[in-house]
Parts: structure tokens; C-alpha cells; sequence
């Protein structure tokens, strides 16, 4: 059987990230979708939310699982005995960035093989960043992210 991680901050998950999720879903047997720290980043949202908000929004794809993990995406793609690790590719401007990390990746363990997925145009340039913006201010992101994201900004933004 093909494992694929799907890593990222998933801060929160958007509709960009279920469309590659769903692209990944239909090319491997297993896909773990995984949330990780970005030490780069600051997370607004717990990781036990984040977890349950990409459970919610695939309960209906059976082949795809959700969990979290403290360190390097290569040791967790080890321990699962996952071989393909999926990434979204957006604009350009992800390339550089994107590349970075699947060199280092491929330098801590050549067995482990990134692939890209492209999102549909109408997912193209949506940033979960972005995201949280609008709907901090009280802007609607019905459209750009899953039912049980949009309920969870409900719930905070009255
Ligand atoms: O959604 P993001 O924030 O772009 O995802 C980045 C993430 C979490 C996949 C990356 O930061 C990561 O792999 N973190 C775990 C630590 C690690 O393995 N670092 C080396 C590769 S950058």
C-alpha cells in the first residue's frame, strides 16, 4: 500500500488545502494529513481544533486520516511507513519556499519522495492567513473554506 503524508499548519485548513487533499486521496490508498509545528509561525488555532476541523470537513473520504506531530516530517513519514509526502503548489511565489523544504527533506531522508499538487484555479490564491484575516474582521469565508471552519470563526467573531 502507497502512504502519503499531507504536512502543514493547517492554522486553519481552507479549501485549498481539502482540494489537493482530495486530489491526494484519489492517487494513493492512505493519506495522513498531519498537522506540524512551523517554527516560523505563530498558531492562532489549538491543535486539538485544528485536528477536528480537518476531521469534520473529510469524514466523508475514507481513505484519508488525521493527526499531529512534534518534529520532523521525515520521522513522522518514517514511523507510518509513508513514502510519498504531498505538498500544494499555488503561485509562483510558494516555488522557492517549497523547494527549500523538499530539498531538506530529501537531504534528511532520500527514500522519502515530495510530490506537488496543484490546487483548481478557484483555490489558487487562498492563504490560511488570509483567511483568518477576513474573518477575524467579520468578512464571510463560507466560500473559501470547509462548513466546519466557517462554524468555528462563527463562534468567535459574533
Ligand atoms: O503549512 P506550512 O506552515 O507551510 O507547513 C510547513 C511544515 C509544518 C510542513 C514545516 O514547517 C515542517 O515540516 N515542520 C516540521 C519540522 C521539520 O521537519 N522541518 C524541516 C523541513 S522544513
Amino acid at each position: 500500500m502507497t502512504i502519503a503524508i499531507y504536512p502543514g499548519s493547517f492554522d486553519p485548513i481552507t479549501n485549498g488545502h481539502f482540494d489537493v487533499l482530495y486530489r491526494a486521496s484519489k492517487l494513493f490508498e492512505k493519506v495522513i494529513v498531519v498537522v506540524l509545528l512551523n517554527a516560523a509561525k505563530k498558531s492562532f488555532i489549538s491543535v486539538e481544533n485544528r485536528i477536528e476541523l480537518i476531521k469534520e470537513s473529510v469524514k466523508d473520504i475514507k481513505n484519508i486520516e488525521v493527526d499531529s506531530f512534534e518534529g520532523l516530517t521525515v520521522k513522522y513519514a518514517k514511523s507510518k511507513n509513508a513514502k510519498v509526502l504531498i505538498r500544494g503548489l499555488r503561485a509562483t511565489s510558494d516555488f522557492e519556499y517549497e523547494m527549500q523544504m523538499a530539498q531538506i527533506n530529501k537531504t534528511l531522508d532520500a527514500n522519502l519522495e515530495t510530490i506537488f499538487l496543484v490546487p483548481g484555479v478557484e483555490n489558487n490564491f487562498l492563504a490560511s492567513s488570509i483567511v483568518k484575516e477576513v474573518a477575524l474582521f467579520g468578512g464571510d469565508i463560507s466560500g473559501l473554506v470547509p462548513e466546519s471552519v466557517n462554524k468555528y470563526f462563527k463562534t468567535l467573531v459574533k
